[in-house]
């Protein structure tokens, strides 16, 4: 059985020179332990999501434990540990939004894109995830396709948010 279609990122995927710009980045900050967000946030700004070997590089740049790195990662749901695709499709599940039927939405995008929750089209257009209430439950159901928010989706919607996105 043939390997061949599956495809895995190694280290050696992972572009030196961008590990290089992410050492010049440390290396200007004075308080490197305080730092830990804003390095995440650059690293992923440069990776576009921190795979293990990025964490373990930040660990022993800012000089602490590698599990506490994680522990910052895994927090916090805009951190990544799997590529994203190019645009993400965040749908939140906080309660107002579930009150108002987001369900129904996500089940629309999850079967127009043919991905579950948390995955990524093997096109690499879409990441398609759920998220916890981002601060605009007056526009309940609430989708944010990157930065921009949508308000009032219904599953009528969706279509057409997907076209707009669609080859950009
Ligand atoms: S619950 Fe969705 S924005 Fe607050």
């Amino acid at each position: 059985m043939s390997d061949a279609h599956v495809k895995t990122m190694s280290v050696s995927d992972l572009p030196q020179e961008l590990f290089d710009e992410l050492e010049k980045y440390i290396n200007t900050l004075e308080d490197k332990e305080g730092s830990l967000i804003h390095v995440l946030h650059k690293a992923q700004g440069l990776f576009g999501y921190l795979p293990r070997e990025v964490q373990l590089f930040v660990a022993r740049k800012l000089n602490i434990p590698g599990a506490k790195v994680f522990g910052v990662v895994s927090f916090y749901s805009f951190f990544t540990q799997t590529p994203r695709g190019k645009h993400t499709i965040s749908v939140c599940m906080g309660t107002a939004c579930f009150v108002k039927g987001v369900e129904k939405v996500m089940d629309e995008f999850s079967s127009q894109l043919g991905i579950k929750n948390g995955e990524t089209t093997t096109d690499g257009q879409f990441t398609l995830r759920d998220v916890r209430c981002i601060g605009a439950c007056g526009l309940a159901p609430v989708v944010m396709v990157d930065e921009k928010v949508f308000g009032h989706v219904t599953k009528d919607d969706v279509a057409q948010i997907l076209k707009d996105y669609r080859g950009e």
